[in-house]
């Protein structure tokens, strides 16, 4: 099966030429993370699920952040921003009606229409939940198009969680399994699983392998661990689905900052099959 492309379908005059978004909407959800809702000025985004874009402020640079929300006909767009250095503290400082601009959407994307039939097994670690969201999103929307629909939150502490209203609805949904871990907490603040995300894997129910795929997003170190478990659960490698992340410039193909041997993640990716990409040195 095929990962759809996005690469060319962003309805700008150049990949290279940002357009004017405007700031709609800011929320706090950590010490670190916020969340953000931008409108494009003349057209909908236009993404699909687990894409990215290239956002810039003038003056300051350009980074790749993914989309949060699944496709609006409003001109909206979500997304979660974490403060790690210059361009995501400038973002941080924005206020509703300043303006950005935006390149894109580019990359792979899950590919949910595929999947459709199957039963969905999510696992995303920390800010992994922001591009797995928008599948998610679409998933739930679509209840009766998948089978069983399995989700897996894994964070450092409870004050990195995101998306809390979401997650707390989630947890009361009779249609879902949805699980949640942090990998500590020692204030007592929090009274649910602790462990690292694998630590949730006994706990599930009896998934068919043959008929699940699993969807992993989250940091490079949860990769490996969580595939070791999908194996033990007889989970092929044709069935795990991964989106990764690199050190992106252009997003389009050209600079070569996110290439893995012969691949471009910013445009062969960042969804990849598993199957596609674990041969490859450094992918994992
Ligand atoms: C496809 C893709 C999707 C992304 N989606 C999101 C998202 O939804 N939300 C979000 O908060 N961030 C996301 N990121 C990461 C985001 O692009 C970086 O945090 C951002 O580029 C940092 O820019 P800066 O100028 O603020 O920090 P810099 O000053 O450039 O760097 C600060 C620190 O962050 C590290 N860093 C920079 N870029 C990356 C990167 N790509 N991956 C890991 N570490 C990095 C640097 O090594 C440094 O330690 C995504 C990255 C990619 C490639
Ligand atoms: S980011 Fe430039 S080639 Fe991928």
């Amino acid at each position: 099966m095929a990962i759809n492309t996005g690469v060319n379908e962003t309805g700008s005059s150049s990949l290279f030429l940002p357009e004017v978004a405007t700031l709609i909407d800011k929320r706090e959800m950590t010490d670190v993370d916020s969340f953000f809702t931008f409108k494009l000025k003349n057209r909908p985004l236009g993404h699909r699920y687990g894409q990215f874009v290239e956002l810039s402020i003038p003056g300051i640079g350009e980074a790749p952040f993914s989309i949060s929300s699944p496709p609006t006909d409003d001109h909206t767009f979500e997304m979660v921003i974490r403060k790690v250095g210059q361009v995501t503290a400038a973002i941080h400082s924005l206020s509703p009606g300043d303006v950005v601009g935006i390149r894109g959407p580019f990359g792979t994307s899950f590919p949910m229409e595929d999947l459709k039939g199957s039963s969905l097994l999510f696992v995303t670690g920390g800010i992994g939940l922001v591009p797995a969201r928008s599948a998610i999103l679409y998933a739930l929307n679509n209840r009766g198009a998948y089978k069983d629909i399995t989700i897996l939150f894994g964070c450092r502490d409870p004050g990195q969680r995101l998306f809390t209203d979401e997650l707390a609805a989630w947890s009361t949904r009779e249609d879902i399994t949805f699980m949640e871990t942090v990998d500590k907490c020692e204030d007592g603040t929090w009274d649910g699983h602790v462990g690292v995300i694998t630590t949730l894997f006994p706990n599930l129910k009896a998934i068919d392998p043959t008929d699940t795929y699993a969807i992993i997003v989250g940091p490079p170190v949860m990769y490996k661990f969580v595939i070791m478990s999908l194996h033990d659960m007889e989970i092929s490698d044709k069935r795990i689905i991964v989106s990764l992340e690199r050190n992106m410039k252009c997003g389009v193909g050209k600079c070569g900052h996110c290439q893995i041997n012969n691949l471009y993640v910013c445009q062969d990716g960042p969804v990849f099959y598993y199957d596609d990409i674990k041969l490859l040195k450094e992918a994992i």
